[in-house]
């Protein structure tokens, strides 16, 4: 096994490439077929593994049938070791720096399961390295960030898949889509992803950073601040408190709170149904109410201790022709989907309203959510059919179901939405030049800089 810290240039020296690919035989023939054809150890499919916290992990278990991890990299050394032993029975070559694995070319995919601020740099690096990439959601921090992406994937030809895994989810999500695509809510006016509010924490102290944690690597392009941790009881609960594993989502430097993290899935959702619904996805405004649990002046937290993003909200993205989107925290987790002849909600156990009961009479056809899904294998269901989804389209090489354009498109909108409530302020959006207009305080944001030493490696 190569050590853990072992420096990329050493290790690439060492290494000996061993050939993958395109002699494979594609085993999507069917999609029934999926389970059987993999059994052939020539068949499976080799990951590089970036981040092994809990969705790295959870992916990885969810693809197993199909997938062997044959290298990790993460910062934290007891994750590492620990997803080297319970993903590869101890078989992989484990690293701190990700670039060990994008020097290698013996595997045929990399997942990228990091916090969302380090999404972007591996991201992108990794598609200039020649490798396709699964790589979870949100896919950026900044809108910035995802033109840059979107540049490089057109440029390489890459097959990147975006982990909104509810694009997967045929009988609840696809099947909704499926039914805006057959004009069963007629056209679409209004639409609500509500995805539950952000929590708050108490001040929470720097301590000393563990000793398997490399914090400074953690951190990457984000700024040098402290490690900050405490656990306190709570009811019957020992309560952790964090700005590092799990808990990156509610600090604005790492992440964009519930606004990225759940609106990735469901903004995403709405905007496929409006793309479905042959409407505008680009909104021409977006603001609304925020609250945050530290005061902001000039766009940026005032408190630099406890969690600062966005706790409560209900922000319009108003599109072309008056359609209006909510997104907020206070009702039912799910997307509604309104249209002038009918109206249909939909969630992760649920898809209900008069168009659905109607289907009874009057089903969809046959084809109907085989054409939303772009013709592709439907294996299974949720992430491990959008892990198929995306071992398929790296064979074939097709765009995925979750590409980086339309991903772009909702996250672009969920972007906006944290910048308009770090200013209180509605901001108006040019879909053309992709600028917020008349407003350089709010465009400053749609770009960070990154920290010396991680600039993106181009
Ligand atoms: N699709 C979904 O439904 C879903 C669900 C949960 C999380 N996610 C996404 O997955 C990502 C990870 O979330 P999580 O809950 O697993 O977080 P986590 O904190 O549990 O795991 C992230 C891991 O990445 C590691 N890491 C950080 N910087 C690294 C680097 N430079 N190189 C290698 N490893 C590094 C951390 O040490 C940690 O082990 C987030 O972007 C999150 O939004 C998606």
């Amino acid at each position: 096994m190569t050590s853990y810290n072992q420096n990329r240039r050493e290790f690439a020296k060492k290494t000996t490439a061993i050939a993958i690919g395109a002699a494979t035989p594609c085993f999507f023939s069917t999609p029934r077929t999926l389970a059987d054809e993999t059994k052939s150890p020539n068949d499976r499919f080799r990951i590089g593994l970036i981040g092994a916290g809990g969705m790295g992990m959870g992916n990885m278990y969810a693809a197993k049938q199909w997938c062997d991890v044959v290298a990790i990299a993460d910062v934290d050394a007891k994750r590492a070791n620990n997803a080297n032993h319970q993903l590869s029975g101890g078989k992989a070559d484990v690293y701190c720096d990700y670039r060990a694995i994008l020097d290698r070319d013996d595997y045929d995919a990399l997942h990228i399961a990091t916090p969302d601020h380090w999404h972007t740099k591996p991201l992108v690096e990794a598609m200039l390295a020649g490798k396709d990439v699964y790589c979870e959601k949100p896919m950026t921090l900044t809108i910035d960030e995802g033109k840059l992406i979107r540049k490089v994937a057109k440029q390489t030809g890459r097959i990147v898949q975006v982990g909104t895994q509810q694009r997967s989810t045929f009988n609840l999500f696809v099947k909704a889509i499926a039914m805006v695509a057959e004009g069963r809510v007629g056209k679409i006016k209004r639409l609500q992803a509500a995805i539950g509010g952000g929590p708050t924490s108490p001040a929470i102290p720097a301590v000393d950073v563990p000793s398997e944690l490399n914090w400074e690597r953690w951190l990457g392009p984000a700024p040098l601040v402290d490690y900050r941790y405490m656990s306190q009881k709570e009811g019957e609960k020992n309560q952790q408190y964090t700005n590092g594993h799990y808990d990156f989502r509610w600090w604005y430097e790492y992440s964009g709170g519930k606004l990225t993290d759940w609106g990735a899935h469901h903004v995403d959702i709405a905007m496929w149904a409006l793309e479905a619904n042959g409407q505008s996805p680009v909104p021409i405004s977006v603001g609304g109410k925020s609250v945050h649990p530290v005061p902001y002046k000039d766009g940026y937290p005032t408190q630099n201790d406890r969690y600062n993003v966005a706790t409560t909200f209900s922000i319009q993205a108003l599109f072309p022709n008056d359609v209006e989107l909510t997104i907020r925290d206070d009702s039912d987790n799910g997307v509604l989907i309104e249209g002038d002849q009918g109206r249909i909600f939909v969630s992760r156990n649920k898809l209900v309203g008069k168009p659905v009961e109607d289907l009874k009479e009057n089903p969809l056809p046959e084809d109907a959510i085989q054409k939303v899904y772009k013709g592709l294998p439907m294996v299974d269901n949720e992430r491990r059919a959008h892990w198929a989804n995306f071992i398929h389209c790296c064979r074939e090489r097709q765009e995925p179901i979750s590409d980086v354009h339309s991903h772009m498109r909702a996250l672009n909108i969920c972007h906006l939405a944290g910048i308009a409530a770090r200013f209180d302020r509605t901001i108006r959006w040019d879909g053309d030049t992709e600028q917020i207009v008349g407003d350089e305080q709010a465009n400053a944001l749609l770009a960070r800089p990154y920290r010396k030493g991680y600039e993106i490696e181009m």
